[in-house]
């Protein structure tokens, strides 16, 4: 089985050095750097948007994968097309035309993702799933990160995987929320493709270890 790829979650980083951490993602085996944008409305918590967004760019090499916590995300996606997103990820539960959203993203000339809180059906992306790059699996409710992973997050990542493998879709699945060592295994084992660890990577003693190790380690 290929090794996951690793997306570090910035939301828990040190915001003072931010380009002091955007470097270390970089020198890192880490591939993508995950940018969690929250509204105040679909989740409980404000994080960052388009100035951070509009900094990072310019001094990150690696994919940003923007992940938006937002209601209404269509008024936005220009924008963050505009800003630097090379992936960006919708909340299905945010969206009343999933379709039409995600194809707007593939049109802007981006990776289209949709991602589902603990609670959404897994059936719910079928009829969109030739339009789906990114599936983001919530492991935690969304809007902060340092939470413990929801164990029947694995039933759903087997869930996904025998729904891809039946509609042959190249679809990558991303976990968010509660990865760590302790569980970067079980995940991948089950289907995942790629695991956003946020705490696990920013409160380490050693952030570029821990991401070879989760890597290397699941
Ligand atoms: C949660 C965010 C996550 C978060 C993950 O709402 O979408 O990306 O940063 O943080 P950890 O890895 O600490 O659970
Ligand atoms: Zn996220």
């Amino acid at each position: 089985m290929k090794q996951p790829l690793i997306a570090p979650s910035i939301l828990a980083s040190d915001f003072m050095n931010l380009e002091r951490e955007i470097k270390m993602i970089e020198e890192s085996q880490a591939d993508w750097i995950h940018v969690d944008v929250m509204d105040g409305v679909f989740v409980p918590n404000i994080s960052f948007g388009m100035p951070i967004i509009k900094q990072l760019k310019p001094i990150a090499q690696k994919p940003l994968d923007v992940h938006l916590m937002i209601v209404d995300p269509d008024r936005y996606l220009d924008t963050f097309a505009d800003l630097g997103a090379d992936h960006i990820t919708v909340h299905l539960e945010a969206c009343n035309h999933l379709h039409r959203t995600l194809n707007h993203i593939r049109q802007l000339g981006l990776k289209s993702g949709v991602a589902l809180n603990p609670h959404s059906r897994i059936d719910l992306i079928e009829d969109c799933i030739e339009d789906i790059d990114i599936i983001c699996l919530m492991g935690v409710n969304p809007g902060f990160g340092g939470q413990k992973f929801i164990p029947r997050t694995i039933d759903k990542i087997k869930q996904l995987r025998s729904l891809l493998d039946r509609n042959n879709s190249n679809a990558l699945i991303e976990i968010d929320g509660g990865v760590d060592l302790g569980n970067a295994h079980i995940i991948h084992q089950a289907g995942a493709n790629v695991l956003v660890a946020g705490s696990a990577v920013f409160k380490s003693a050693n952030p570029k270890q821990m991401i070879l190790d989760l890597k290397k380690g699941s």
